[in-house]
């Protein structure tokens, strides 16, 4: 089998730099406070934590989808601060959110639709999103003919139709059954792994978390922050025999002692 290191290579210039990043709401909450992170070309990073810890709140921040209060990001390549073009990320989220009038195709089609590309003109590239989440054959269906799992495919084609250097992913699985969620984990590194952009992903779980990254960010709650960040050496691609090995085995032990740092910190603070 083919194997390759984790990838984050030193050499490259960070994708996007966050420094001292902290995010407070109208309302009082400091949801994430003195985040510093480097997001690496081809980086698989999960954000990892209790409810609360600032995960979503990170992720939007990212996407400029919030404004953050105090601190810097950096996209690589833009000049000043949150520069950065819409269509170098692509943002999943837990819910597919699809248009449920209209057909995969035309769900696929939307980002490149709102870029001014005619259906026409966009039919080769959707038809390739398609193809990418093995849904090559629905095009002309309506979501409500698919199942969960095939509903989440159709939004991660979205996301990924315009061939973003960062895929965001905001608890994309955690609403699917176990054996989708093994499956789509195993498809989304096989693509991963042949487009070579970057992901940051929010998850609840040790084991997906260990799965499937090269960097996890355990994060804590009042206020959100990073208490560790665990790199997990493993090569790629990653299959059932690294699922069952001791290797994983040792990384998720590994991980819970540090997440259940995070939540006994809040007990301590509360
Ligand atoms: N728009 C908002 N206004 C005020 N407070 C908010 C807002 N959005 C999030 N928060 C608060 O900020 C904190 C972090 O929220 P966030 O949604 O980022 O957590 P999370 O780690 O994604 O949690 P979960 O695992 O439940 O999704 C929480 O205390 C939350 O209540
Ligand atoms: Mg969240």
């Amino acid at each position: 089998m083919e194997s390759t290191t984790p990838p984050a290579s030193p050499a490259t210039p960070p994708l996007v730099t966050l420094r001292n990043v902290s995010k407070r709401f109208a309302n009082g909450t400091l949801a994430l406070q003195g985040m510093s992170l480097d997001i690496g070309e081809h980086d698989f990073i999960s954000f990892l934590g209790p409810s609360g810890c600032g995960k979503s709140t990170a992720l939007r921040l990212i996407a400029g989808l919030t404004r953050l209060s105090s601190g810097e990001m950096h996209w690589s390549g833009a000049n000043t601060g949150q520069t950065r073009s819409d269509r170098e990320l692509g943002f999943v989220f837990q819910e597919p959110t699809l248009m449920p009038w209209a057909k995969v195709f035309d769900n696929v089609w939307l980002p490149l639709k709102l870029a001014g590309n005619s259906r026409d003109a966009a039919a080769p590239v959707v038809q390739q999103a398609l193809e990418m989440v093995g849904l090559s054959r629905f095009a002309d269906v309506y979501p409500r003919e698919l199942s969960g799992g095939m509903k989440m495919r159709v939004s991660i084609a979205r996301a990924l139709v315009t061939h973003p250097r960062l895929l965001l992913m905001d608890e994309p699985f955690a609403a699917l059954d176990e054996m989708t969620r093994i499956k789509l984990n195993n498809d989304l590194l096989a693509i991963w792994r042949e487009h070579r952009f970057s992901v940051v992903f929010v998850t609840h779980s040790v084991y997906e978390s260990v799965y499937l990254s090269n960097r996890i960010v355990v994060m804590a709650a009042r206020p959100g922050r990073v208490i560790d960040e665990i790199r997990i050496d493993e090569p790629y691609p990653r299959g059932e025999e690294f699922r069952t090995s001791s290797r994983y085995n040792a990384h998720c032990t590994a991980v819970s002692q540090s997440l259940h740092g995070a939540l006994h910190g809040i007990d301590i603070d509360h």
